[in-house]
């Protein structure tokens, strides 16, 4: 063949063949990986598969409503460092919203670096400062009266909360920009009003128009010019022990941000400073 004779003698295309993906699915997400090292699907989400089963409904039996990007002007690894407990304290939109957060939880369920986040969110009573309150009607069932989310490491995370279901995938542009890919679902149980009010809710609440995605742009930002200061960030509201990860938080507690670092340092081959 005249392709042979380009290349060196003895060189056989079998010896490098595409690389094989490896893929597993669970409750209708598809995960895909090129290491061969991986250990299988259910041993590396753990105990958090059943969380990720919530989030989707119970059986992930889903239907794509459409995708939204944003790009947030910030270090990717410091748009992942915020899901999770900042929410109820940080977002302006949840007050204006009237949400409010009940009791709730953090964990870790492997030592890969996922988190978990289990809480309770309702509408208070009340007047919001929305024309239209529709927009955060919660029409499920309990107990996805609760918020859910699933953080894996190291840029997926997906969200329920209300009536929105959201799995997203970020990816580095460079190391002061970050773009968001939100897929927004409703269930294939669903009528037609509830397709619609999912649709209406997802891109109000997420997105380049959502209440609360408008907010994590603005903050993220501000964490990144901050993050130019000479120091360190450090975690400790909820360390009771500055030697040990614990892989249980409270819901408000910064300390659940401490497994994902803790595997990150594992896998860059950082050393840990003494305490
Ligand atoms: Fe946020």
């Amino acid at each position: 063949m005249s392709e042979q004779r380009d290349v060196v003698p003895g060189f056989n295309r079998s010896d490098y063949p595409l690389a094989q993906p490896r893929m597993e699915s669970v409750y209708g997400v598809v995960f895909v990986t090129m290491s061969a090292r991986t250990e299988p699907l259910l041993e590396c989400l753990g105990s958090i598969v059943e969380t990720l089963r919530e989030l989707v409904g119970g059986d992930g039996r889903l239907k794509l409503l459409g995708y939204q990007k944003v790009r947030y002007n910030t270090n990717w690894k410091s748009y992942t460092d915020n899901d999770g407990y900042h929410a109820p304290l940080l977002h302006q939109a949840f007050n204006l919203l009237n949400w409010q957060g009940g009791k709730g939880r953090q964990f870790t369920s492997t030592k890969r670096g996922h988190i978990g986040f289990e809480s309770e969110l309702s509408v208070a009573r009340g007047d919001t400062m929305l024309e239209d309150p529709s927009i955060i009607e919660f029409k499920g069932q309990d107990p996805s009266v609760g918020s859910r989310i699933v953080s894996l490491f190291p840029t997926f995370v997906a969200t329920k909360h209300l009536d929105v279901i959201n799995l997203r995938f970020a990816t580095p542009i460079d190391h002061e920009r970050v773009e968001v890919h939100y897929a927004y679902f409703a269930h294939a149980d669903d009528d037609e009003e509830m397709v619609r009010h999912r649709l209406r809710q997802s891109s109000n609440l997420l997105g380049p128009s959502g209440l609360i995605s408008m907010e994590d742009a603005s903050i993220f930002h501000r964490i990144h010019i901050g993050n130019h200061t000479p120091g360190a960030a450090i975690f400790q509201k909820g360390v009771r022990d500055k030697e040990k990860i614990e892989d249980e938080f409270l819901q408000n507690d910064e300390s659940g941000n401490l497994p994902r670092w803790e595997y990150y340092r594992e896998i860059m081959g950082f050393e840990r400073r003494a305490a």
